[in-house]
């Protein structure tokens, strides 16, 4: 409440980008927004930044979030008309984030992703350890024509002690998206500190907020409009390609 109270008297700085490429914003299918109150909530905040484009990527996940493009579709549907009720001038689309296990095999083996614009397709990895047949499964995404991108990999506790990872996989076509959330040190000391070498090895090509609920989109909020960001989004701005995510 008194975040909000202060935000109100104080100008929002905004985003040097407007599309935000990893968010829970669509209502009922994850563990992100619960409804449609809360989506349009969490889209405003958005707007406040200078967010104009929001990419829709709910977990799809084996057993927690097993969700198909009808899900999906359907929860898309209903945003989109509250959206359009509300008179928000934001820019929707539909795609997810792909946690990589048993259930992603099947529904890539079935021709099942629900790709950005321009193919590109959002990864996650387990928390626990990196994927076995990581580097062949980008290969083939590749292969395929699709382009991928690494949710987060900052966040992954096995990179953090092994930044030549980073590397490896950066050659190997994987495109990395970094959290702002990662920067204000909400994920810990050990996201934080791996966010800035990445920032500092020019290893970041996408920046997201990830949000799951509108706190997530208040902590952002006043983080950019702290000196460290500006500091820091100067070196970030000229490696960044969020508006390029289109056809
Ligand atoms: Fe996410």
């Amino acid at each position: 409440m008194l975040g909000k109270l202060f935000r109100r008297n104080k100008e929002q700085v905004k985003l040097f980008y407007h599309t935000d490429v990893h968010s829970h914003i669509l209502p009922g299918v994850d563990h992100g927004s619960q409804s449609i109150e809360q989506s349009l909530e969490m889209l405003r905040a958005e707007a406040e930044m200078g967010i104009s484009r929001v990419i829709l990527t709910s977990h799809v996940t084996a057993i927690t979030f097993e969700n198909t493009r009808e899900t999906l579709t359907d929860a898309f549907l209903k945003l989109k008309d509250a959206v359009t009720d509300e008179g928000l001038d934001m820019e929707l689309y539909l795609s997810a984030e792909y946690r990589m296990d048993e259930y992603y095999d099947k529904e890539y083996a079935a021709d099942h992703l629900l790709p950005m614009p321009g193919n590109h397709v959002l990864l996650e990895n387990s928390f626990q350890q990196e994927l076995m047949n990581l580097d062949e499964l980008l290969f083939d995404m590749q292969v395929k024509g699709y382009r991928t991108i690494l949710a987060h990999p900052e966040r992954y506790p096995y990179y953090s002690r092994r930044h030549k990872r980073y590397e490896q996989l950066h050659n190997a076509g994987a495109r990395f998206q970094v959290n702002i959330l990662s920067f204000t040190g909400y994920f810990g000391e050990e996201a934080r500190e791996s966010a800035l070498w990445l920032v500092k090895n020019h290893l970041i090509d996408y920046l997201g907020s990830d949000m799951h609920n509108v706190k997530h989109a208040h902590i952002i909020m006043d983080y950019i409009n702290s000196k460290e960001w500006r500091k820091l989004s100067r070196e970030i701005e000229p490696i960044i390609k969020n508006d390029y995510i289109t056809d």
